[in-house]
């Protein structure tokens, strides 16, 4: 019993330190979005047609693996580098079957995002810079961006729904056809 509990112990262990030095790695932890969060980001994805939908940083998998069950019809990528929930996300996803679901466990800023029709995303605002950097916006196939809390900067979204929680928090939807630049 006391090695079955030691290995317990350091195997929770290697997984906290993991998560840990990635968080500090990569500027964010895995925190899922809130379930009123990612409600509302699953039912704006029903306003942006059949094409891929690209989570970046997909965390332990709640929103793709979500996703995936909603939308069979679509195909719906994560990308992840923090390497627990990564293997988490891809264990689900073979217990599921969901054929419609890969992840990536790969940086999302040096990744062909190319074949993207809609990108979510719960990030925080540097990276929100940085993806903005990144994307060809109106260009290629890219349609939409979902974004939890955090907004595109200089760019105006064309829905915010407000969720019924404490902060009233965001989440945008950009509809990069009618994307305009704030000045
Ligand atoms: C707050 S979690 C969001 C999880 C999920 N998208 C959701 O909404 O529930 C953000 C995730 O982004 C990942 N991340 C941050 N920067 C990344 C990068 N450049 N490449 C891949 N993953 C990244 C972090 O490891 C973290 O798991």
């Amino acid at each position: 019993m006391l090695v079955f509990e030691s290995v317990l112990i350091v195997a929770v262990f290697m997984v906290a330190v993991s998560i840990v030095f990635s968080s500090i790695k990569v500027g964010i932890s895995p925190m899922p979005s809130s379930k009123k969060a990612y409600q509302a980001m699953i039912a704006l994805a029903a306003e942006t047609g059949v094409g891929p939908i690209y989570d970046l940083g997909s965390g332990w998998g709640s929103l793709v693996i979500r996703l995936a069950i909603k939308y069979p019809e679509r195909q719906i990528v994560g990308y992840e580098l923090s390497m627990f929930p990564w293997l988490i996300t891809k264990i689900i996803k073979r217990a599921l079957g969901l054929h419609n679901l890969t992840v990536y466990r790969e940086d999302f800023l040096k990744a062909d995002l190319s074949a993207a029709s809609v990108i979510t995303c719960y990030l925080f605002p540097a990276a929100m810079e940085a993806i903005k950097s990144k994307l060809d916006l109106g260009k290629g196939s890219l349609r939409f961006i979902i974004s939890n809390n955090f907004a595109l900067p200089s760019h105006q979204a064309s829905k915010v729904v407000r969720l019924n929680d404490f902060y009233k928090s965001p989440v945008y939807l950009y509809r990069l056809s009618l994307l305009k630049t704030q000045v």
